[in-house]
């Protein structure tokens, strides 16, 4: 019954030029017509990712975890209704919908509709980005991931964690509660934060270059009011990213380098101040994450801690080696690796 990824994300919403000058020309996603049923979007080999979709209500969100195959959508749908969920099997219709092979929904301890689905259809032609980009890093690590905003965490835990399997990468205990899971080697498929606010705070796409990203900034800020936060490097999984406003209500994180996790060797490990505000930039995201702008006598947050760093995360054709020796930087390579974490 395993969930293996975040498939698609389909939206309720009655902006779709807006959605889709959006989608593309910012982003670089495929538009795809659907008619009648609104309109689609590809960021790879599948015939959609995300979804624009007339039959949800405005401002409703619908989140499609994908599973192995048949049997483990049974199995999957068979241990919900056995923890007490109500189920419903979709009908084909609403499957071919959706371009999968079957198709169940259900609902999270806070209202939001999810869907699981096994066998997507992959699309004949191949991916034609909305703008000259390299593509995104998708596959067995799913579309990307979501952050969502929840009001009690001991429940939404119950349900994601100890229900549908998925597992803890870090969390943070003050001075809000957040937890982030993965389900494949992507070091968050879901992120979850205790309130204020409910839903979807974000869905975070990755590129595999960084230039893609870099790109994605330059356009956005043509419209500085789009930038929600400013480019910055996370200090969990170590995407270099930034956010932008859409024509919903939720942000977009366009992100570069994200880490990947082993469940063979990962630990769990609770993340606090000042470590877990980013090594740099992404000056907004936490005012984002509240319900309205802070109050004026609020404290600021703490500088993150000095000499916070990384390595990157780099693929294979997305980086070159630099030739030549450095005595300064092989020196302090050394020391780095004498004293790991630092
Ligand atoms: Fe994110």
């Amino acid at each position: 019954m395993t969930i293996q990824a975040l498939g698609y994300l389909g939206i309720g919403t009655a902006a779709l030029d807006a959605w889709s000058d959006f989608a593309t020309n910012g982003i670089g996603l495929q538009m795809v017509d659907r008619g009648a049923a609104g309109r689609a979007f590809r960021m790879d080999d599948r015939r959609q990712r995300l979804i624009l979709d007339r039959a949800l209500p405005e401002g409703a969100r619908c989140f499609g975890w994908e599973v192995a195959d048949a049997a483990a959508l049974d199995t999957l749908a068979a241990r919900l209704e056995g923890a007490g969920v109500a189920v419903r099997r979709e009908p084909a219709a609403r499957a071919d919908q959706r371009f999968v092979s079957g198709l169940i929904s259900f609902a999270d301890p806070a209202g939001n509709r999810l869907e699981a689905f096994h066998g997507a259809e992959i699309a004949s032609e191949p991916f034609r980005p909305g703008r000259a980009i390299s593509g995104f890093r998708t596959g067995p690590l799913g579309m990307g991931h979501v952050l969502m905003a929840v009001p009690r965490m001991d429940a939404a835990l119950g349900f994601y964690r100890d229900l549908l399997g998925f597992r803890v990468s870090d969390f943070i205990r003050a001075p809000v509660s957040a937890y982030f899971l993965h389900v494949n080697p992507r070091h968050h498929s879901l992120a979850l934060v205790e309130g204020p606010r409910t839903g979807l705070h974000h869905l975070m796409m990755e590129f595999y270059t960084l230039d893609d990203v870099g790109q994605n900034y330059d356009i956005a800020l043509r419209t500085p009011e789009r930038i929600a936060a400013t480019l910055g490097r996370h200090a969990n999984d170590l995407m270099t990213s930034f956010y932008q406003r859409t024509p919903s209500d939720f942000l977009v994180e366009c992100g570069w380098g994200g880490r990947d996790v082993d469940d063979a060797t990962w630990q769990p490990k609770e993340m606090t101040m000042p470590d877990i505000v980013s090594f740099w930039g992404h000056d907004g995201l936490f005012t984002s994450l509240g319900d309205g702008p802070p109050p004026a006598d609020a404290p600021p947050l703490p500088p993150p801690a000095p000499g916070r760093r990384a390595p990157l995360q780099v693929m294979e054709g997305n980086y070159q080696r630099l030739s030549g020796a450095c005595p300064w930087w092989d020196a302090m390579a050394a020391r780095a690796e004498a004293r790991p974490g630092t």
